[in-house]
This record gives C-alpha cells, structure tokens and sequence, in this order.
C-alpha cells in the first residue's frame, strides 16, 4: 500500500457529473507515484483463468497508468506447447472480452491499443510441466540473459504445485538474492489457499522457507487488492471522528458479511473439498475483521501494520463448533440446489453457507461479539462490515412521544456498493418530539473518477516495489487456521451438523438463533430502506 497524500487541503468536492473517464493512454502515473523497479514478471499457470482474468488486466491497467517500467517482462510458463503470438492473442481477445463486459470491473469503454502492445511486447511464452527439472533449466536460460534482473515469480496455479515449484526455482538457484536487500530482488508470490487447516499451513510455510526468506514470500489475499478494504484504516486512523468510540464502551457488535448470489458455478469437486468455511472464514472474512479490530499502527510501514494485525489474530478466542451454523443450498427461488450441482455428491454435506460468532480476547474487545456470514445463492450479493453501536445511556426524551431509539449503525461497504453509510437519529419535523432513524451515505462513484479496476493492480504493484502491507505473513497465516481448528478439526470428531437453507434465501433459520439467542439479528441481505 505506497503512501501518497494529496497535496490540496481542501474536502474534495463530489465530481459532477459521475466521474470523468481516464485519458486513454494516459502515459503519466498518478500524482505521487512512480513506476515499479524494472523486473521480469514470471507467470507459473500462463494459460489459466487467473492470469486471463486478473492479472493480464490489472497488468495492463498498470500500464496505463505509466506505473511499469520500460525495462518489465512477462514470462508466462504453462505445460503445452505454443507460440508466444498465440498466447498473446489469446490474452488479447480475454482482455477485450473482459473490458466489454457491463458486469466486470475490468469494464472500459475501449482498451487503449497503445498500452497494450506495449505489453504484448514484452510477453515471452515457455512451455513446461511444473514438476519437470528441464522446464527450470530452461527458465535459467532465459532469466540468465540478465542474472542481475529482479523477478517476481506468480504462482498462478493450483496450491498442489506450491511446494514443487518453489523447491525447482530454490535447486535451480533462481530464487537466491543478497541478504542485504541491495541487490536484484527475486519474490514468489502465491495466493489462498495457504494449506487447509494449521498442520498443512505449517508444512507449508516450513517447506517455503527451506527455498526463501519470509520477506521474499507475498502471499496474497485478493480482499486487500479492494480500495474499499484498503479504506477501513484510512476512515478508521485518519479522522478524528471514528476512533474515540471504536471500543467496547461504544461498540455493542460487529458484524461482516459477504454473501453471494452466485452458486458454486462449475466449482463442484473444489467446494466439495473446501466448503464456505474454509474458503472465506480464516482468511477473507478474519482479514476483514484484522482491518476492523487492529490498533493503531505507528505508521503506515509494512512491518507496523502487519505487528498489530498479528496481535488481533493471536487475540481471536479459539472458535468451537458452537460457535458456528453450516448451512447447504437446497432447491428454491435461484436454481438448483447444490447437491445437483456437478461434481457435487448426491447425499453431499458440505457447507455452502458458514455462520460464526468471533470473540477477541483484548482490552478493547473483550465481551464485544464479531459475527461472521458468508454463503453461495443467497438473496443478495453484498460485502459489509456494520459497526453496531450501543445505545445511549440515557435518554433525556422519556417524558415525550419517543419510546425507542435505535441504535446508530456504521456500515462499511466493500462489494458490490463502494462507500460507508451511518444511521443516526434526528427529530423528524413537526411540533411534537419524535425521533425517527435517518442516513447518511458517502458512495466512491459519487467522488473519485471510475477505474476498470480488478483489485490485482496496487498488489502486483506492490510486490514490485517490495511493499509487505497488503501481503499475509507466515505467522498471521498459522494464527488464523489456529483460531479456526477446533472447527475444522472437532473433538471427539463430531460433525457440525448442515442445515438446509433455500437457493436465493437469507441462509438458515439456525444462524439467526445463534445471534437471538445473544439478544440480537443479523442486518438484511435485502433492506427495504437505504443502507
Ligand atoms: C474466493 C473464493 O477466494 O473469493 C470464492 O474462493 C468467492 O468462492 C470469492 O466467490 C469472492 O471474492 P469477491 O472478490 O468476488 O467477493
């Protein structure tokens, strides 16, 4: 996360009308920023949905923005053989494919040509087997041509080939570098899954760094890539507003959501494996809930932020079977349920809804619950943090018509609405005192210019500058499968029972007694009223 301040003091005023499209071909970067160090950029996985769908964007968009240097390369590594030029148009029709899509954030209104030959320029396709030594040697060879090249090796690629990969690239000496940190860089960076409970994970990190330090690993969580994620430490750290009450004097709960309306679209034999809980708890959500709950870092370095993140995850109360609600799609408004979903086993009992209730063993925290939801085929899609406020303490209009107050409620939202909301309580007009709960909404499209975004862009560009922030440490990794093991792992191996929940639903009926049964619900998935 490369720290830029605007130079004007000013509030900026909402542009109007909605935000002015990017020059194309604009060839400056941004105020303040600058472009990343010359390197080579080694795709493991060239041929996959990863690299068509987020990184050949994000690497374009980048290069729109002038933040990539002239001396950049990308190699791309994928078992087939083929030429470059039929790589290149097959990343090429992608991109066009992505960029004329209304839904997708990669939309633009035209790719600029400009911007990309300057990539498809730099693209050099090898093919290889992953677990194959000559594939390496090969790699060496064109990496030679410049051993004193920094590289940042992808793994866009399924997590079983993680560990093979990265001990080729350790024996074929590809991934050494000075300690001094002076040198030509070499990095590696893979992506979620990190293992799939805390003895995998451990395995994991120990076989990494049998090849590589820990600060040449960039493990990515892809929420973090999001600006609206990002901006939880900035409305949280820069203003004055927010901080005072973000305790437990103030806070009754939180909650975080991240519901979805899309099944597990074609994903069958990885969600029969995985599940809900798995794929989004120990690490999207618990990063959410890091960036809500974290201290104050004394600056914005990576090492600052990522200490006081790790303090949170080695806070987090173990979470036991009671402290979650599985729940699996079966038939309803939405389409099919999940056990006729491909791939997916008729008697299947996998979650595809997960419920938790979080506690954080600090001085902050204590006693304030963090409730956690996530799901497939739910009835909206809609990723949000809601601060809960406690009520006032006392309310000075008993002897009026005002009977309740409802407590103040700030909403963080992520996906697919950009902003932060607040529900506060006015005197509604008239001469009588009666008070009714109002909103206020700051929305990102109402105020920045519109980007074609895909939320890859400021990590590739970070992992290029050597900036840690937004990546996950070994150590946070190994903390939240901890919290999460007594779930995955329950004693005496009882199962946590699956409860049915109807495709396009709020998910089951048992994850609302889990916060009835705490005095308290879960915000709708489909207000009524503005959120
Ligand atoms: C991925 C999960 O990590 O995150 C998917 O594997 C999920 O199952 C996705 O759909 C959600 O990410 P986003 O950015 O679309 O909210």
């Amino acid at each position: 996360m490369s720290t830029n301040h605007p130079t004007s003091d000013s509030p900026r005023a909402p542009t109007s009308p909605k935000a002015a499209a990017r020059p194309h071909g604009a060839p400056a970067s941004p105020a303040g920023r600058h472009p990343a160090p010359p390197c080579t950029l080694v795709i493991f996985g060239a041929g996959g949905d990863l690299t068509k769908r987020l990184l050949m964007p994000a690497l374009y968009n980048l290069a729109v923005d002038g933040l990539l240097d002239d001396g950049m390369k990308v190699i791309g590594v994928n078992h087939g053989e083929r030429e470059t030029k039929a790589w290149c148009e097959d990343l090429h029709s992608a991109l066009q494919q992505f960029a004329a899509d209304k839904a997708s954030t990669f939309h633009t209104d035209k790719l600029d040509d400009n911007a990309w030959n300057w990539i498809a320029r730099r693209l050099h396709y090898i093919a290889g087997d992953f677990e194959d030594d000559d594939a390496y040697q090969h790699l060496a060879q064109q990496l030679d041509g410049n051993a004193q090249c920094n590289v940042v090796f992808y793994l866009a690629v399924s997590a079983r080939f993680f560990k093979p990969i990265v001990e080729r690239l350790g024996k074929a000496g590809l991934l050494k570098q000075d300690d001094d940190g002076n040198g030509p860089f070499r990095r590696i960076v893979i992506e979620k899954p990190f293992g799939t409970d805390l003895a995998s994970a451990r395995d994991l990190n120990r076989h990494l760094l049998t090849f590589v330090r820990e600060r040449q690993i960039y493990r990515i969580d892809h929420f973090l890539g999001k600006d609206t994620v990002q901006s939880i430490l900035a409305v949280r750290f820069a203003n004055a507003l927010f901080e005072p009450i973000w305790r437990r004097e103030y806070i009754d709960s939180v909650q975080i959501t991240a519901s979805e309306m899309i099944g597990v679209e074609g994903r069958g034999s990885f969600y029969e494996q995985t599940g809900a809980f798995r794929d989004m708890v120990p690490n999207h959500l618990f990063q959410l809930l890091g960036m809500v709950a974290m201290e104050p870092p004394n600056s914005f370095d990576a090492e600052a932020v990522r200490d006081r993140k790790a303090e949170i995850f080695d806070a987090l109360k173990p979470l036991t079977p009671d402290d979650v609600v599985f729940g699996q799609y079966g038939k309803g408004l939405s389409g099919a349920a999940y056990r006729h979903e491909p791939d997916v086993a008729p008697d299947s009992q996998r979650e595809t809804y997960a419920a938790a209730r979080v506690q954080i063993d600090n001085w902050r925290w204590a006693g304030v619950p963090f409730y956690l939801r996530t799901g497939k085929r739910l009835a909206a899609r809609r990723t949000e943090i809601s601060v809960h406020l406690k009520n006032v303490p006392f309310r000075p209009f008993r002897a009026t018509a005002v009977d309740t107050l409802t407590p103040n409620v700030m909403t963080l939202r992520i996906d697919p609405s950009h902003g932060t909301s607040f529900h506060f309580n006015v005197k509604t007009p008239g001469p009588v005192m009666q008070i009714d709960a109002v909103h206020s909404s700051f929305d990102y499209d109402d105020f920045f210019a519109e980007r074609a975004n895909v939320g890859y862009e400021t990590l590739l560009y970070d992992c290029m500058l050597g900036d840690e922030t937004l990546f996950q440490r070994a150590d946070s990794i190994e903390a939240t499968w901890a919290a999460v093991d007594g779930v995955l792992h329950p004693k005496h191996g009882v199962a946590i029972p699956v409860y049915d929940y109807a495709a396009g639903g709020a998910g089951p009926a048992e994850a609302d007694a889990l916060l009835a049964c705490d005095g308290r619900a879960w915000r709708s998935l489909t207000p009524t009223e503005p959120t």
